[in-house]
């Protein structure tokens, strides 16, 4: 279990004073994987360093399983950095050294007998799949293939926490997946506790059991994942389920009111729009929709456009009434400003 409670980190420069964690509080569970998203500048990467303790925090606790991270004296920090491992973005492999070598590098650190690290690091290339590829050096390997390295080299400490910075964001689609089920295999062998810094919601939305929203040094949204997911009011809600964007139809419907609908768990089986077109005796056009699912839950989001005279009102109170998250839909020119703010908020490009 991983405890951060009201973090703050101020750096000075100059006369001036840069806040770049400004009361971060998060605990992850052991056994569970927590994402943090958010875009650059958001203060992920001094997250990270006090985290791994290579920088000292303004005020605020970090505590594992109980020990408190920011009160260790500088003599005991090696010792407490092994609690944590941790994975980059590039796998950080020496060159100069096989993927055993590699592996075996932070056992010889600590000066583990040479029969000890041999069988450690064989059972570690086992477990994340490289069996066979003990004398092959990074070049050799292919990026998928370094990366699992690096979680072995991350793993040889035995750490209780990984820590992985963007582990994926230099990997194809298909070997990206390969990669979080891998993390998320050895999160529930393991048991560890597990912390991915992302500007990627793929990746959230694949291997995270809950999500922060860091924003100008402050968590401003966080949760479960079904449960940020199930609400239309949420950034991330709105990043994890992206509508396309989309034109009202033309004809009959030119002037409805649009609306967004969001179902969640057991809303989004219930024949809803076929509902509210009985119920109200409208038609109803699908503009726009995507489904998903996320922490084992389905969910949905839709763009719908109501016939002319239909009482959209009354059709919200309707799916409220329902426990379905819905509301008007926001301009064409807001919808833009809001894709930008989603681009924003999860450091995608456009
Ligand atoms: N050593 C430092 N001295 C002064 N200011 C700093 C220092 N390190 C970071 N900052 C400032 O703290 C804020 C957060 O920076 P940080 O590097 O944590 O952001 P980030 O979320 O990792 O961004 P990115 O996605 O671009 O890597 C920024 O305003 C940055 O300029
Ligand atoms: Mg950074």
């Amino acid at each position: 279990m991983i405890t951060v409670t009201d973090l703050r980190k101020v750096y000075r420069q100059g006369k001036k004073e840069v806040v770049a964690l400004d009361g971060v509080t998060l605990s992850v569970p052991k056994g569970s994987i927590h994402g943090i998203i958010g875009h650059s500048g958001a203060g992920k990467s001094t997250l990270v360093r006090c985290l791994t303790l290579l920088d000292r925090p303004t005020s605020g606790s970090v505590s594992i399983d109980g020990t408190e991270l920011s009160s260790v004296r500088d003599s005991e920090i090696r010792t407490a950095r092994r609690r944590i491992g941790m994975v980059f973005q590039h796998a950080n492999l020496m060159d100069s050294r096989t993927a055993a070598g590699n592996v075996a590098h932070p056992l010889e650190l600590v000066k583990t007998p040479k029969d000890q690290t041999q069988a450690k690091v064989a059972g570690l290339l086992k477990l994340v799949g490289l069996e066979g590829f003990e004398n092959a050096y990074p070049s050799q390997l292919s990026g998928g293939q370094r990366q699992r390295v690096g979680i072995a080299r991350a793993l040889a400490s035995d750490p209780d926490v990984l820590l992985c910075d963007e582990p994926t964001s230099a990997l194809d689609p298909a070997t990206t997946n390969e990669i979080l089920d891998l993390i998320q295999d050895l999160t529930t062998r393991l048991q560890l506790t597990v912390l991915i810094i992302t500007h990627e919601m793929n990746v959230v939305k694949r291997v995270c059991d809950s999500v922060s929203l860091l924003f100008k040094g402050r968590i401003i949204e966080h949760g479960a994942l079904q449960d940020v997911a199930g609400n239309l009011e949420s950034k991330l809600a709105r990043a994890l389920l992206p509508l396309p964007p989309s034109e009202p139809l033309q004809g009959t419907l030119e002037d409805g009111p649009v609306l967004e609908i969001l179902f969640a768990g057991d809303s989004a089986k219930e024949p809803v729009i076929t509902g509210v077109a009985r119920h109200f005796d409208i038609d109803l056009n699908v503009l726009a929709g995507s489904v998903e699912t996320l922490g084992g839950q389905q969910f949905g989001h839709l763009r719908v456009q109501l016939a002319g005279n239909a009482d959209s009102g009354a059709v919200l109170d309707y799916l409220h009434d329902r426990g379905i998250s819905a509301k008007f839909a926001a301009s064409e020119a807001a919808i833009e400003s809001e894709t930008q703010l989603q681009h924003q908020a999860t450091g995608e490009k456009k």
